[in-house]
């Protein structure tokens, strides 16, 4: 086998040696604090064997899509799905991309245009850095969830550049600290401005609004926006993602959103369990609710136990504490798999340096005991 480049192998050993050396985990059987599958529909068998039932009533049997949507692989169930999620959702229109990574990178890439401008959080997730970074748009970051600065930022831009479009993007649930911004402030913000907001509510739906909609239908906020990001790999519980937005913006994405034209479109099979899994969530009231109980239980728990300073504001599933230093984090994290936990280290460079943490991701499917054993053990561990 042809050896790894020099350079490449020192970027791996600077790595290692700043303890941030990434490595493929196994399954390990422990109990699941760190997963994004928040109501547990990655386990469902209902969600999986409604998938079978959908894909046989239509006499489905193929492997998959065959080549990319604008060529052959528009197959039945994407008509279907769209239509079902633009309803769901309570938007115009629907589009599927293979997955949020796709979707991000798509619209970020295709939609501003070279004079226009955007403005994003500065804790966005990955895939909206990506897609501003590939597309021609002059970018800035925000100070994270800070309006005013934003406000300010804008009025600035827009005394100097009257012809450019602005776009304000951020999360509706943060990804790696678990907070949100003042959605509805944001909202009013952006329409007295005339720019337009895309929320990205990947951590959203399935844990906000009534049946599992997100943030924004929660706060009656999904027409104020110009585009919202959809996923299906959280609470979902399966692959893929949409972008809900207006028909013109829809045909605009479909002639050039690159990740969406240049790939093979998704196996029947993912898309029978999105649409399965779709179906399920509104009659999932319980799980949503004991979803809701667990993350109340858990606050409490953090003031019980005076670990509350430590953690990230958060009403989300996503609940961090910070723990500075990827090798104090990485001991850390350890010493709670090692009684049973399975709590993720987020490390520097996915994270600020300095603001290394654990992330708990909050479960329906989790006890209270559990809840109660693993911040006992995380408040010795203070000691
Ligand atoms: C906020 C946010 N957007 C997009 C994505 C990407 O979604 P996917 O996993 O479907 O590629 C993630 C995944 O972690 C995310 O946290």
């Amino acid at each position: 086998m042809t050896e790894l480049p020099n350079k490449l192998t020192a970027k791996l050993a600077k790595r290692q040696a700043g303890n941030a050396l990434r490595k493929l985990p196994l399954p390990n059987g422990l109990i699941d604090f760190s997963s994004n599958d928040y109501l547990g529909f990655a386990q469902n068998e209902t969600i999986f064997k409604n998938a079978s039932s959908i894909l046989e009533k239509r006499g489905i049997t193929a492997n998959g899509a065959t080549g990319s949507r604008l060529l052959t692989g528009n197959k039945g169930l994407y008509g279907e799905l769209e239509v079902l999620l633009a309803d769901f959702f309570g938007s115009d229109s629907a589009l599927v991309f293979n997955s949020g990574y796709d979707a991000n990178i798509g619209f970020f890439s295709a939609v501003p245009q070279r004079t226009d401008i955007v403005f994003y959080d500065e804790l966005s997730h990955a895939s909206i850095r990506d897609g501003i970074g590939m597309g021609l748009a002059k970018s800035y970051k925000f100070k994270h969830n800070h309006l005013e600065v934003l406000g300010s930022h804008i009025d600035r831009v827009q005394e100097r550049n009257v012809d450019s479009d602005i776009y304000v993007v951020t999360e509706s649930v943060f990804s790696m600290d678990g907070d949100t911004p003042d959605l509805k402030s944001l909202a009013e913000l952006c329409a007295s401005k005339g720019v337009y907001l895309v929320v990205d509510e990947a951590h959203a739906v399935g844990v906000f609004g009534k049946r599992g909609e997100g943030l924004l239908n929660e706060l009656a906020l999904q027409d104020k926006v110009f585009a919202r990001i959809v996923t299906f790999g959280k609470a979902m519980g399966c692959h893929g993602a949409a972008i809900l937005g207006s028909h013109a913006l829809k045909s605009y994405l479909v002639n050039f959103a690159r990740s969406f034209i240049y790939t093979t479109g998704m196996p029947p099979h993912s898309l029978a369990t999105i649409l399965a899994a779709c179906e399920h969530l509104p009659m999932s009231g319980g799980r949503q609710m004991q979803l809701r109980q667990n993350i109340n239980f858990f606050k409490d728990q953090l003031k019980q136990h005076d670990l509350k300073p430590f953690f990230i504001p958060s009403n989300s599933a996503v609940h961090c504490c910070l723990v500075e230093g990827n090798e104090k984090v990485k001991k850390w994290s350890l010493r709670l798999q090692e009684k049973g936990y399975d709590v993720k280290p987020i490390l520097s460079p996915t994270v600020p340096k300095g603001q290394e943490r654990l992330r708990f991701c909050l479960h329906s499917f989790n006890t209270e005991n559990e809840i109660e054993d693993v911040l006992l053990i995380l408040a010795n561990l203070f000691d």
